[in-house]
């Protein structure tokens, strides 16, 4: 598997139902990022991948923040914004992809990981981190 795709542990959080949704994440971008690549791969199953990763994307976020939610978590305000640019900024690589751009699927599954990665850090960490010590 490529490198990048990788799910590393370090990135783990502890909180089972957010570090399960993490490294399905990873997975759709990989896969997405595999066929973008590859020539045989049409341009129907590229859709398809594109579709399923930003679906789940939408979906891992809202599960998040009803977790926030429902915990209370003061921090919430902010890290939804940051779920909000994160989410305007794939629609804009899948915007490119649809205006004919093939390279943009390579991209946004770069992107997503990179940024996921810096994300989970940073945020997610400091909501698993609250969670415990409450
Ligand atoms: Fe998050």
């Amino acid at each position: 598997m490529d490198e990048r795709f990788a799910w590393d542990p370090a990135l783990e959080t502890g909180v089972e139902q957010v570090d399960r949704q993490h490294r399905r994440l990873f997975k759709l971008a990989s896969t997405l990022s595999s066929c973008s690549l590859d020539e045989n791969c049409d341009e129907d199953t590229v859709t398809d991948a594109i579709y399923g990763l930003t679906e789940y994307v939408t979906e891992h976020f809202a599960d998040e923040e009803t977790l926030m939610e429902q915990a209370s978590y003061p921090g919430l305000g902010p890290h939804r914004s940051r779920h909000e640019q994160l989410t305007a900024d794939t629609m804009r690589y899948v915007a490119r992809f649809f205006n004919g751009e093939r390279v943009a699927a390579e991209e946004l599954s770069e992107f997503l990981a990179d940024w996921l990665a810096a994300h989970i850090e940073r945020d997610d960490k400091a909501f698993a981190v609250w969670l415990r010590e409450r």
